[in-house]
């Protein structure tokens, strides 16, 4: 038995990706198996939640016994699992927390519930450690947020989106212009090629808060292009994916900035799927020189989507902090973090 070293095993289904990593000492990636559906729900221009879940059922064992075989380890070398419980699809939830309990019983190991926005924050720990007090510029497909972290292991919300979430955005205007889903990564591409020449909305970026709402963004884009297909114009998709990015990104930059300037923290952390985006990228590391007193630290590449790698990297934090769940533990679909007092 080798327990010189922190072994965690941690699960993620919460989407559509299935996943199961080993990590040691919560830092370092042994093995990061990932099984993604998204050839089946590019279809349906999103994801099918009845569709997840059963393949999620399908590969949960099969990404359980390459993720303990790349990393090299047994059952006996594990010190603890880790599971996302929420927030997510109930369905393709209870699939990784149903195996996390099979494995933490019957080799009785601690069991670690994970909330999946405090995994897309500790993705950047594979970069570098995270400081504290930091703030979290989340931004996924299900999320958009503003997270204080005040210490390790405690998150507190200091502003959220009030409908959509951006990548939710831009999927849906993805879908508009024929692009499969999920659409971010390609509009970010046409992105580069065109012009802001539209104008779209900013919504609240003058408001003194840390909220935000990107569905009047989606509105005014679709609107714009069926109102060209109504007459006949030809609109063009770069300039109509630049304009759309530029006004994601100047919101959440300004909103990102504001933040930073009523609560001083040491570190910025970018994660979440959309932190992918290089325009989002490029802006905050412009905007972050102008504070000397704050590090930038930016998920990996890879990491930004969904994989349990980041769940394990979470868990272990978690796990010094003593937290644990019992077998009674339960998927919670729309798990949150509080609220800043
Ligand atoms: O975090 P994630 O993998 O899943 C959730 O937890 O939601 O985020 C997926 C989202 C999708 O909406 C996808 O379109 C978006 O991230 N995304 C991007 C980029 N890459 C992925 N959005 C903008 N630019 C990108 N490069
Ligand atoms: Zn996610």
């Amino acid at each position: 038995m080798n327990k010189q070293r922190d072994l965690i095993l941690a699960f993620e289904s919460s989407c559509d990706e299935t996943s199961v990593s080993v990590i040691e000492d919560g830092n370092k990636i042994l093995s990061n198996i990932v099984a993604t559906q998204i050839n089946s729900h590019k279809r349906f221009g999103g994801v099918v939640p009845e569709v997840a879940s059963r393949h999620h059922i399908e590969q949960i064992t099969l990404c359980l016994e390459d993720a303990l075989n790349q990393a090299g380890v047994g059952y006996e070398d594990l010190s603890a699992v880790a599971v996302t419980y929420g927030p997510g699809l109930v369905g393709a939830l209870l699939v990784g927390i149903s195996a996390a309990k099979v494995v933490a019983f019957t080799h009785n190991l601690p069991l670690i519930p994970v909330n999946h926005m405090a995994g897309h924050i500790y993705a950047a720990r594979f970069v570098k450690p995270l400081v504290f007090p930091a703030l979290a510029l989340l931004v996924s497909g299900g999320h958009t947020e503003l997270v204080y972290l005040a210490a390790p292991n405690s998150y507190e919300i200091i502003g959220e989106t009030r409908d959509d979430a951006a990548g939710e955005a831009y999927d849906k205007i993805g879908r508009v212009l024929g692009i499969n889903y999920p659409a971010g990564k390609e509009i970010d591409r046409l992105a580069h090629l065109g012009k802001d020449v539209f104008s779209f909305p900013r919504a609240m970026i003058n408001e003194n808060n840390f909220d935000f709402s990107f569905s009047g963004l989606k509105s005014a884009f679709i609107n714009t292009v069926h109102h060209a297909d109504q007459v006949g114009e030809k609109l063009d998709h770069k300039d109509l994916a630049a304009s759309f990015q530029q006004s994601v990104v100047d919101v959440l930059a300004e909103k990102t900035v504001n933040a930073l300037k009523k609560y001083p923290v040491k570190q910025l952390i970018l994660a979440g799927g959309v932190a992918a985006n290089s325009g989002l990228r490029e802006r905050i590391e412009r905007e972050l020189k102008k504070f000397d007193n704050v590090s930038l630290l930016m998920a990996p590449l890879k990491l930004c989507g969904d994989n349990a790698a980041m769940i394990g990297a979470a868990g272990h934090v978690a796990w010094k902090a003593g937290v644990r769940a019992d077998m009674s533990l339960n998927a919670d679909p729309s798990l949150e973090f509080s609220w800043i007092k």
